[in-house]
């Protein structure tokens, strides 16, 4: 594949099988920055999956993943954290125990990229984008769904990542809240973060990507702009409104 300089991320011919079921079945996509990028698609149909491969929490069977130019399949999701490549997950993973602020502490400090009044500034800028300031001295064990969620983007914005993988955040929002969740992330990709938007709801993607995906058991089935990708009709037939 040609070397491109612009692209952030990258993943080249990736393929991952659990078992008999490939799930990953050949898989190429880039990412650049100030790109937000949506992926859509049915359940089952690899995104997660995908998207664990590139923030390095799965290794790919076969096909590398390349940040930055650097060829990173090697390195873990710990380490791809501290180059700058943040997710969230599907069912969001807080440290339970800790509190709000405490949990956005931990990405803010990891691998020394910020002590003391610098972390706590950033912390609270992080709480502030993501609307949890009310809540920043509350136990994450005792949040609902929709705080957890938001607490998940917080964590992953508290690395200042250069790529972010989010994994469906948005399901169960109300009207006013996915309008406020599009524009935090409309800002992000503003500042020149690529970002990667796994999530069901396609009217709330469509108002944020320029760019839109679809994979379908394990492969990209289309991948361009939103309004041609919602009308061709592999997509529309696999995910949109196929189906009995
Ligand atoms: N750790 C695992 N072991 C075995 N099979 C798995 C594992 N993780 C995922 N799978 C299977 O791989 C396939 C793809 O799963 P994945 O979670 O990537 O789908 P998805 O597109 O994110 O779906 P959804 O929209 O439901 O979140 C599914 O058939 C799933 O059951
Ligand atoms: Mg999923």
């Amino acid at each position: 594949m040609e070397a491109r300089t612009d692209v952030v991320l990258a993943a080249v011919d990736v393929r991952k099988r659990f078992g008999a079921l490939a799930v990953l079945d050949g898989v190429n996509l880039d990412l650049r920055p100030g790109e937000a990028v949506g992926v859509v698609g049915p359940n089952g149909a690899g995104k997660t999956t995908l998207l664990s491969v590139l923030a390095g929490s799965l290794a790919p069977d076969t096909g590398s993943i390349v940040f930055k130019s650097r060829d990173v399949t090697s390195r873990g999701a710990a380490d791809r954290c501290k180059l700058g490549i943040a997710r969230t997950h599907q069912v969001p993973r807080p440290f339970a125990g800790m509190t709000v602020f405490e949990n956005v502490l931990v990405g803010a400090t990891a691998g020394g990229r910020h002590r003391g009044r610098e972390a706590y500034d950033l912390c609270l800028e992080v709480l502030d984008r993501t609307e949890l300031t009310q809540l920043a001295n509350r136990r994450a064990e005792g949040l609902g769904l929709m705080q957890r969620k938001r607490l998940e983007l917080a964590r992953a914005l508290s690395v200042e990542p250069a790529v972010l993988l989010l994994d469906e955040i948005g399901g169960g929002l109300t009207d006013a809240e996915s309008a406020a969740l599009v524009e935090t992330v409309a800002g992000l990709r503003d500042r020149g973060i690529a970002v990667l938007w796994i999530e069901h709801i396609v009217h709330v993607l469509m108002q944020v990507v320029g760019r839109l995906v679809c994979m379908d058991a394990g492969k990209i089935i289309a991948d361009g702009r939103p309004e041609e990708v919602v009308s061709q009709a592999a997509v529309i037939d696999a995910y949109l409104g196929g189906g009995p």
